[in-house]
């Protein structure tokens, strides 16, 4: 054991909470406290980025008829996207993917505009201003389950319909509506696995040695 680990109660707390972070898509209603809500966007800001270009930009949604405009923007891609499913549309739209109504804050997660002049890590794989977004937020997602929170991606949308709406300037892009607050309780697995949607892959499977697919 390296001398700079956590002891056993912190570690097996990071691991808890990996394994129980879940997307959730039903809320409890009720609201965040501005400290924890603090600590959360601290988290998330905390996280690496690609040549610390810090790309992560988010809009606390706190007009209710905002967030119903958002609502209506989701729910116009949810069509969109069961249309496109073709015999799985049915099963689609009987699933929940947005708990934007029911939940006590909402937050849209966007990369930020100008990225361009940030070619550190970024001049063969420009996404990864993405990937540092996405580290963002799971940072967010992480201490929200610690601190007893939910937590639901919501990707369901055209983003320059939502770049429009939230007033970005040319260049910023959303990428997640992200749903927070109290839940009754947390899915014990995977919506989408619970749902028959999905099955979650072994490790085993994703996991090569020396050249792609050699075990
Ligand atoms: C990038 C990203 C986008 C997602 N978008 C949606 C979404 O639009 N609607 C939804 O219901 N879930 C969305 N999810 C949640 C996934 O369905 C979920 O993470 C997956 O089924 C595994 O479940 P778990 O997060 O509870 O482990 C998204 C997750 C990620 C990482």
């Amino acid at each position: 054991m390296s001398e700079h680990a956590y002891s056993d109660a912190e570690r097996a707390a990071i691991y808890r909470v990996i394994g129980e972070r879940r997307d959730m898509r039903h809320f409890a209603g009720g609201d965040i406290a501005p400290e924890v809500l603090g600590r959360l966007l601290a988290a998330a800001h905390q996280a690496p980025s690609v040549g610390l270009m810090q790309p992560w930009r988010f809009i606390r949604i706190s007009q209710r008829e905002l967030r119903g405009r958002i609502q209506a923007l989701v729910e116009q891609e949810r069509v969109r996207t069961a249309e496109a499913l073709g015999e799985r549309s049915d099963d689609f739209m009987k699933l929940k993917v947005e708990g934007i109504s029911d939940c006590a804050e909402v937050l849209v997660a966007a990369l930020m505009d100008n990225r361009e002049p940030h070619i550190f890590g970024r001049r063969t794989l420009p996404e990864m201003d993405l990937a540092s977004l996405a580290c963002a937020i799971q940072n967010l997602w992480l201490a929200a389950r610690a601190e007893g929170l939910g937590m639901g991606w919501v990707s369901l949308f055209e983003p320059q319909a939502l770049a429009d709406l939230l007033g970005m300037p040319a260049g910023a892009k959303p990428v997640a509506v992200l749903c927070l607050g109290p839940v009754t309780e947390f899915y014990p697995a995977p919506m989408l696995v619970l749902e028959n949607w999905a099955e979650q892959r072994p490790l085993s499977e994703m996991l090569y040695e020396n050249h792609w697919g050699e075990r």
